[in-house]
């Protein structure tokens, strides 16, 4: 018997969300992948069917429109019979530039996506899991959430939301039985860079881990239930435990260096 019924996972169709749901599918009965590319969705059902006999649903969705996120899930019992009982909240996008001349709508539409569609998520998905005292959750955050990020503000103020209110659901939860999971990768070698127009270097390079071995890492704590917040690789884990013992400002300032576009 597998462990889980039904997996609703967004951010599927590429990087990250893509090798959680291979690194998944064999523990779940049904899998819903969420994501815009329609293509590139009905492919990986295709392949996880066959692989993995897990039956496999492709649900095209743009969750950066605000009130799509209800929608996905509604769809998603109508799809497999009952809501999740687990999910994974993976589809994020981030801008890169000077806060002043990044498109306002490109930014209120990566809040919608990064922090309401998430949230809107988790709430609907809460309430089932709760009744029925099982289920987790597991958001992708960022080691971004830690501190502020100069010429990606937005973006990194989005990852602080995720991990805070993450880590105050998984706090809630407990009693319940349900489990919230927060995945902090480093950087990870994945499109997200590409549609960021983010600075590539040298340090960026050596730093970068596959998306295949941080969704194993996730997929990993999400089986064993530990640990709840997720922190992929040695490199990572040191860099933010120096931050710790800096003072804000100079992490800030540092961040500013290392994500400076000019630079
Ligand atoms: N790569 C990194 O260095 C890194 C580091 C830390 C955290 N993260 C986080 O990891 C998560 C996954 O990123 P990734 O690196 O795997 O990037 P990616 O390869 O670009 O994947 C992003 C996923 O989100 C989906 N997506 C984007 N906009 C969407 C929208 N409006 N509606 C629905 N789905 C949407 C994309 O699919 P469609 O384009 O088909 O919609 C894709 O499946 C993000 O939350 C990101 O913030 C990434």
């Amino acid at each position: 018997m597998k462990r889980y019924k039904a997996l609703l996972i967004t951010g599927a169709s590429a990087g990250i969300g893509k090798e959680i749901a291979y690194a998944l599918a064999p523990q779940t009965d049904n899998i819903v992948l969420v994501a815009r590319r329609a293509d590139k969705l009905e492919a990986l059902a295709k392949d996880l069917s066959v692989r993995f006999g897990v039956k496999a649903y492709a649900l095209p969705a743009d969750l950066s429109v605000s009130g799509s996120a209800t929608q996905v899930f509604d769809k998603t019992i109508e799809l497999v019979g009952r809501p999740p009982d687990l999910l994974v909240n993976d589809a994020g996008v981030g801008f890169s530039g000077e806060a002043s001349e990044i498109p306002t709508e490109s930014e209120v539409k990566m809040i919608t996506l990064n922090v309401e569609s998430l949230m809107v998520l988790c709430k609907l998905a809460l309430k089932p899991m709760y009744a029925r005292r099982s289920g987790v959750i597991l958001n992708v955050a960022s080691v971004a959430g830690f501190q502020p990020g100069p010429y990606m503000a937005a973006y990194y103020a989005s990852k602080a939301f995720v991990l805070s209110y993450s880590e105050a659901l998984a706090e809630e939860a407990r009693p319940y039985g349900v489990r919230v999971l927060t995945l902090c990768p480093g950087t990870v070698d994945t499109e997200f860079h590409f549609f960021a127009s983010s600075k590539r270097g040298y340090l960026r390079n050596l730093l970068s881990s596959s998306p295949q071995s941080v969704a194993w890492e996730a997929a990993r704590a999400i089986l064993l239930g530990f640990p709840e917040r997720i922190v992929p690789g040695i490199v990572n884990k040191a860099v933010l435990l120096a931050e710790r013992l800096l003072p804000r400002f100079v992490v800030t300032r540092l961040t500013g260096k290392f994500l400076d576009p000019r630079k």
